[in-house]
Parts: structure tokens; sequence; C-alpha cells
């Protein structure tokens, strides 16, 4: 084909945490040598500037997956930007089509995130066939595709939410558990089985009230817990960086995709 691989970012304002994202994800581009065309806007920009862009990005044979880093400002509609991405092209996996193959088992571009904890499971030859899975947390961004693959893979899955009773009861029986809640260190060690495999999605910053200096924490108390786990993932460095793998990865399958 004689190119490299070529990752579309795009991201509106200038919130810190998302240039930070942007640029990691950038800077994971360079390192494996696929082109990255990053494109910056205002705040203010329109929905049907964005839309126009993401067309040309669609129509554009060097760009094999294209994002839209989130959250956006309010006056812009997130969904009505996916569904302008062309599903082939849509390198986090978050396209209703793209979803809709993933509740069918069809093959199809998956959501990076998901797809990250369940590369790592893989890669650490976890079990999963007939194991109970607890997923804590059904957004459409981590918890419900996670449980979708767990279930893919055999597993017997759970997922809880803001509205489960006896959290601490359900997350007792998980041989697997996944934590997508968005709440620091949520999930105690008390609410882990000896010997379970244990996934922390969550990202949350908590502010040192001393020195001012923010931090990421995890939805697992992770020192508590990483005596009775048998795997635990770390936050910083566990699930966030497989994030960002598959992202890469997605664009690669879209690339190769393309390949006579
Ligand atoms: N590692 C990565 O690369 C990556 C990627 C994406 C997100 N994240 C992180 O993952 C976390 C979750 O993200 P998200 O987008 O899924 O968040 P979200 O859309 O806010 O969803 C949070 C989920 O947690 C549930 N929840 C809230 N409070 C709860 C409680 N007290 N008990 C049980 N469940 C509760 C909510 O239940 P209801 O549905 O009932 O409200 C909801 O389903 C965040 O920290 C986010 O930063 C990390």
């Amino acid at each position: 084909m004689g190119r490299s691989p070529g990752l579309a970012v795009l991201m509106v304002g200038d919130n810190p945490a998302s240039a930070a994202y942007v640029r990691n994800k950038e800077r994971s581009c360079d390192r494996i040598g696929m082109t990255s065309f990053g494109k910056h806007f205002p705040a203010d920009v329109t929905q049907r500037e964005l839309e126009a862009v993401i067309q040309e990005l669609n129509a554009d044979d060097r760009v094999d997956g294209i994002l839209v880093q989130l959250p956006l400002p309010d006056h812009l509609d997130s969904v009505g930007l996916l569904l302008t991405i062309a599903p082939e092209k849509d390198a986090d996996g978050l396209h209703p089509l793209n979803l809709g193959h993933l509740v069918r088992s069809e093959e199809g571009l998956r959501s990076c995130t998901p797809y990250g904890v369940m590369a790592l499971l893989k890669e650490y030859d976890i079990p999963i066939q007939g194991k109970n899975a607890v997923v804590v947390g059904r957004s459409i961004l981590v918890g419900k595709p996670i449980a979708l693959m767990l279930l893919e893979e055999n597993a017997t899955v759970t997922i809880a939410h803001s509205r489960t009773a006896d959290l601490a009861a359900v997350t007792r029986g998980a041989d697997i558990l996944v934590a997508a809640v968005g709440r620091s260190e949520f999930i105690t060690a008390d609410m882990i089985k000896p010997g379970a495999v244990v996934i922390d999605v969550g990202i949350n910053r908590v502010k040192n009230p001393e020195t001012g200096k923010a931090r990421l924490v995890g939805d697992i108390a992770f020192e508590a817990s990483e005596k009775v786990a048998s795997y635990i993932t770390p936050v910083p460095g566990g699930i966030g960086p497989m994030t960002v793998a598959m992202l890469l990865q997605n664009t690669f399958n879209s690339y190769k995709a393309k390949l006579p």
C-alpha cells in the first residue's frame, strides 16, 4: 500500500485532561510509525463545521481511524458526530453499528477500553469460561460493552449499577470483578472474593488538600485489595494504556481491511 496507517484525533476546546489524552495518543502513534492527523478546534466550533471535517476525513484515503475526544462542550451533540464517522473508520468502536456488531457477536471495531480489558485477560491467560464476572457500571462507553465481551467468552455475567441492592454481596461473588464507576477507591478489599481477578477501569483525579497537587486514583482501594486479589490492575498504568493500545489496534485493523 506504500503508506503507514493514519489516525485522526479531533479535539474541541482546551480541557487539560483531554489535551493530555490527545497528546498521549499522538505520541503513541509516533512511537509505532502511525501517522496522526491532529485537528484542534476552538470551544465554540459548530456541529456543522465538525461534521464537515469528519466527512472530509471519511473520504481521505490516508486516514484509517477517526475519533472525537470526549467530553465535548454542551452545545455539541456527540452522538450526532459519532454517527457521522464512517463505521469502518470508527477507531473508538462507539458507532452504533459497531456496538450492534458486538451485541450480535459479529466482527467489527470494538470499543477500546473494553477491548483493552479483554486483551489483558487474554495476555495473562485468565480463564473466563464458566466464571462469575461482575461488572460495576453500565455505561455505553465501558460497562455494557465489557459485560457483552465477557458474555461472549462464556462468563456468567452480572452488571451492577447505582440501584443495585447490597453491592458488596454481589461483588463478593465475582471471580472476575471489573470496576467502571468513576468514584475513587469505591470498591474496598472486603468487597472482593479472595483470589479474584480485579480490573480497575476507573480514573479519578484526587487533589491533595495540602499540596493542591492532583493524582490519579482508581475505583478500587488498591493497597488493601491487592492483598486479597490474585491479579489486580493499577491506576495509573493499567487499563488506561491498554485503551490507547487498542485504539491503535483498531486503526491498524481498519488499515489492514483495505489491503487487497
Ligand atoms: N481506563 C480508561 O481508559 C477509561 C476509559 C473510559 C472511562 N474510564 C473511567 O472509568 C470510569 C467510568 O467511566 P464511565 O464513562 O463508564 O462513567 P459513567 O458513564 O459515569 O458511568 C458510571 C457507572 O457507574 C455506576 N455507579 C455510579 N455510582 C454507583 C454506585 N454507588 N454503585 C454502583 N454503581 C454506581 C453508574 O450507575 P447508573 O447507571 O445506575 O447511574 C454508571 O453505570 C470513570 O472513572 C472514567 O474516567 C477509564
